[in-house]
């Protein structure tokens, strides 16, 4: 059992390079700190439609935009209560899509995998020849854009142009720790539903999940009788259409923050953004390869986590730790007790730029001595 730990008002500040959460701006934090009001409110229709809005427009996308208090994971189990009536299609490579996978299972869905050794990136030829050889009608097929374990990025442009061939099989992204940060054309791929949690590339506060939904995927809902009541897309939307405002009390000191970072990343702008963490990606990768070797499949490297293979042994913990003591910088060992001394992770993500990546490296190069 764990122990009472009493928090305490001294923790040094720390610079987050983890996967996420990540650093936040000084002004969005402060947003948060205002007066609080009502949830049924004008002010609460202001603010609920205009980071929604503004959330369609920097994503370029004509879909439908929920913004829903929960984290990413509340959207791996709603849009599978929305969609899917029996059968699903999960296509695995690392912690996270195997997440979706038992998340499914849990729900009472049959389960099909299409799995891959961690490190590997889903194929899109995989897909289709898995959907037109299977007996199966899958209701759904499931990819993560960034498998945020691995570092891996997988295609999910081409597997939604396969899965378009299917017609009535809808496409489910999990783009947690990679949407704002690495640019998706949502509208040209036949992404039905494609979901993040705001602490990662939008760089904001944890609180809120984003998911953005298709006229389709709509539609599909509506034909289902074991939708999520509290994830539904239609409920959420057909509220928004009527009112502006959420089905339940949202964490408005976040949708706040919200607004505020939307409004920065609106002025940065998505293609500018994209380019400034292909930088921070690229820059990663020369130095990993130069220290040490990159963990994923080439060609697949995530654009806002490096997940670098731990090929000079070094003692991964230890150096987390000597970086964290002596710089205040955090960055992560690999995930779960596979990867954990095997890789470590890089987040270069959200307000991050070349220069910040550049004193974490620098750190760790010094600490252990590179
Ligand atoms: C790819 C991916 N999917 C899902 C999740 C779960 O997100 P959350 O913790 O916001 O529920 C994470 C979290 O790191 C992730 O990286």
């Amino acid at each position: 059992m764990t122990e009472k730990r009493e928090y305490k008002d001294d923790y040094p500040d720390k610079t987050l390079y983890i996967p996420g959460p990540t650093e936040v701006r000084e002004d969005v934090i402060e947003e948060m700190s205002q007066p609080m009001f009502g949830h049924r409110m004008d002010r609460m229709t202001d603010l609920y439609t205009t980071i929604v809005e503004d959330t369609k427009e920097f994503l370029g996308t004509d879909n439908e935009v929920i913004i829903l208090t929960g984290s990413g994971t509340e959207f791996m189990e709603s849009s599978i209560l929305n969609l899917v009536d029996e059968n699903v299609l999960v296509t695995t490579c690392g912690s996270f899509s195997e997440r979706q996978a038992n998340v499914a299972e849990r729900l009472g869905k049959t389960v099909d995998t299409l799995e891959y050794e961690w490190g590997q990136a889903v194929k899109p030829e995989d897909v289709r020849e898995r959907l037109e050889e299977s007996d199966t009608e899958y209701d759904v097929v499931t990819c993560v854009m960034n498998e945020s374990s691995t570092g891996v990025r997988n295609p999910i442009e081409e597997i939604g142009d396969v899965v378009a061939e299917f017609e009535d099989t809808y496409f489910v992204v999990d783009a947690v720790s990679a949407l704002g940060g690495d640019l998706v054309e949502i509208d040209d791929h036949n992404i039905d539903v494609i979901f993040t949690s705001v602490q990662k590339a939008f760089a904001m506060p944890p609180g809120l999940a984003v998911c953005v939904v298709s006229d389709d995927a709509y539609e599909r809902e509506l034909e289902s009788d074991s939708a999520s009541w509290y994830g539904g897309f239609q409920r959420s939307l057909d509220y928004y259409d009527r009112k502006g405002q959420t089905h339940s009390t949202p964490a408005i000191p976040v949708m706040l923050a919200y607004r505020k970072q939307m409004k920065h990343m609106l002025e940065e702008g998505h293609e500018a953004r994209d380019e400034r963490h292909r930088e921070m990606a690229e820059y990663t990768r020369e130095w990993a390869r130069e220290h040490f070797d990159m963990f994923p499949e080439e060609g697949y490297e995530s654009q806002t986590v490096s997940c670098i293979e731990n090929t000079q042994d070094i003692d991964v913990a230890a150096t987390i730790d000597a970086v964290s003591e002596e710089y205040d910088f955090v960055f992560s060992n690999g995930y779960g007790s596979a990867l954990g001394e095997q890789t470590f992770r890089i987040g270069h993500m959200g307000e991050h730029d070349l220069e910040s990546i550049k004193e974490l490296t620098d750190a760790i190069e010094d600490v252990a001595d590179l």
